[in-house]
């Protein structure tokens, strides 16, 4: 199949939806690729890249007549009539807010694959578009913020006197939020930030911000999904006070406040805004076009992922597969059959609390075998274990006895460490591994050749165990190192 890269026409627009580097990826995937000239331009990709990467450079009417079609933005109604009978678009729709671009999609015979509609859950956090933007988004609004404000970020004291920090207030500490908070402290600003959701509290703290909480007597919190719903008005009226009290005190404000499916509450009013110290800074909506190269790799990269997903042959050949959740989830329209809105999905967001929730509608988990199943496995493996055990020669009921012991402990053991321990348990546990080293050794001393071969193997295997068990350790370990 064909892929077309079209230049964005959409106004301001700066993203491009592949990048040479992802045109690399989906050659690999099996796909030609053709890009629109100039598609790459704004965000400093020149078509030259591309075609070194192996695209072919086309013109409007070839890009867009591709069996799929990757946009950044929604087609306007003149690039939808370029499509061909039966492609495949995969683009930025917006469904939830723009129902029109829905029916318009409906009345083709195309598939439309909305990237902004993948779930969150953790398997496809590769391919999740939003969460590259926010976090784009969120430091590009503190470094134009920096760019315009006339004042250092972090507090100094020169020999002509002292520079208090800048202060920074962030509205909303999701991903976009939290990505805000990050840069601004760490570029040395005081930096406070509110959530409905009390849970971002930890979060706002471990990168050098402050949570403001927004006290009221019924709690606002997060929705069953682990995102937060429309706020009550005892909570607007708190947080409004607070915004007030902060709009005079701090030099900056970003806001990040959002609600899956609504438009973006307003949580900062004119006057807030005229409360400010001369010199502050509020900002600009439309920050991921302002650091176009890296947007448009980003999302370059979600779209490869998806299309990973989408072409399970590796064969340049899309195939669509309903029963999965995610591409369940993206399909808008599919041959003039409306498939929006998707069946809800019990996103990773969620709290525990949330697990047992109704929605969850992602394929069903094997939930492993029945507790009668597991009583006459464990009976007949006992029964087995004494049978081999009564008739096995010396030494080996003992080293059965031993091996099958391990095994059981080593199942138990592991089993309630936590997964994120798990490869540092599994690299110290290789270096235990070098028991056998000592084994072998003893076998090297052996006078037949086969069992020296196979001791020599064993001290080569073992080695390479326990070495490699240190590394990963090491390399873990390196990762925690603030240098
Ligand atoms: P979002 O873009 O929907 O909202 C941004 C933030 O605004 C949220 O933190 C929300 O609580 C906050 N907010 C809503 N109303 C507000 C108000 N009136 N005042 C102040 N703040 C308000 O959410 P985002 O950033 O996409 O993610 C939210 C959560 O989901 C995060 O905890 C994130 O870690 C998690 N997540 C999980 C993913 C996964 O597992 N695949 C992917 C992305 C996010």
């Amino acid at each position: 199949m064909r892929i077309g890269v079209v230049a964005e026409t959409a106004d301001g627009e700066t993203r491009v939806a592949a990048t040479p580097s992802t045109v690399v990826q989906l050659l690999k995937l099996g796909y030609e690729v053709s890009v629109q000239a100039g598609a790459g331009e704004a965000s400093a990709y020149p078509d030259v890249d591309y075609a070194a990467a192996g695209a072919v450079i086309v013109d409007r009417i070839d890009a867009w007549s591709a069996e799929v079609v990757l946009t950044v933005n929604a087609p306007s109604d003149a690039e939808l009539a370029l499509l061909a009978e039966r492609a495949t678009l995969v683009s930025w729709l917006s469904s939830g807010l723009n129902p029109g671009v829905v029916e318009k999609l409906v009345a083709l015979p195309i598939t439309a694959l909305a990237v902004d509609a993948v779930p969150r859950i953790s398997r496809a956090q590769s391919m999740d578009v939003l969460s590259s933007t926010a976090n784009i988004s969120g430091y590009r609004a503190v470094v134009e913020a920096a760019n315009r404000f006339g004042r250092f970020f972090t507090g100094q004291v020169t020999a002509a006197g002292k520079v208090p920090p800048a202060k920074v207030l962030v509205a909303g500490a999701g991903v976009a939020g939290l990505a805000a908070i990050g840069a601004a402290s760490s570029m040395g600003a005081i930096v406070r930030a509110t959530d409905p959701r009390p849970e971002v509290a930890e979060q706002v703290k471990s990168i050098g911000g402050t949570y403001l909480a927004v006290e009221v007597a019924e709690q606002t919190q997060s929705s069953s999904d682990g995102y937060a719903k429309a706020t009550s008005e005892a909570y607007n009226a708190r947080a409004a006070e607070i915004y007030s009290e902060q709009a005079a005190d701090v030099d900056i404000i970003i806001t990040t406040a959002n609600i899956p499916g609504r438009r973006a509450p307003v949580l900062i009013t004119a006057a807030d805004v005229a409360a400010m110290k001369s010199g502050s800074v509020i900002g600009y909506t439309d920050l991921a076009r302002r650091l176009p190269a890296q947007a448009s790799q980003l999302y370059g990269q979600n779209l490869v992922n998806l299309l990973k997903l989408l072409t399970p042959g590796k064969d340049g050949r899309l195939v669509l597969d309903h029963s999965d959740v995610v591409q369940r989830a993206i399909t808008v329209a599919q041959n003039g059959e409306k498939l929006w809105p998707p069946p809800p999905v019990q996103v990773s967001a969620a709290p525990a609390a949330a697990a047992a929730s109704p929605v969850l509608t992602a394929p069903a988990k094997k939930t492993g075998m029945s507790r009668t199943a597991k009583a006459v496995l464990t009976v007949v493996g006992i029964a087995v274990l004494f049978g081999v055990v009564a008739v096995a020669p010396e030494p080996l009921p003992q080293h059965i006895t031993v091996l099958v012991l391990a095994v059981v402990i080593g199942f138990y053991v592991i089993g309630k460490v936590h997964h994120a321990l798990h490869t540092p348990l599994m690299s110290v546990t290789n270096a235990i591994s070098g028991i056998v080293v000592v084994g072998a050794m003893l076998q090297l001393t052996i006078d037949d050749p086969a069992t020296r071969i196979l001791a020599s193997v064993a001290v080569l295997l073992a080695s390479i165990n326990i070495f490699g068990g240190f590394a990963v350790s090491r390399r873990m370990l390196r990762m925690f190192s603030k240098d």
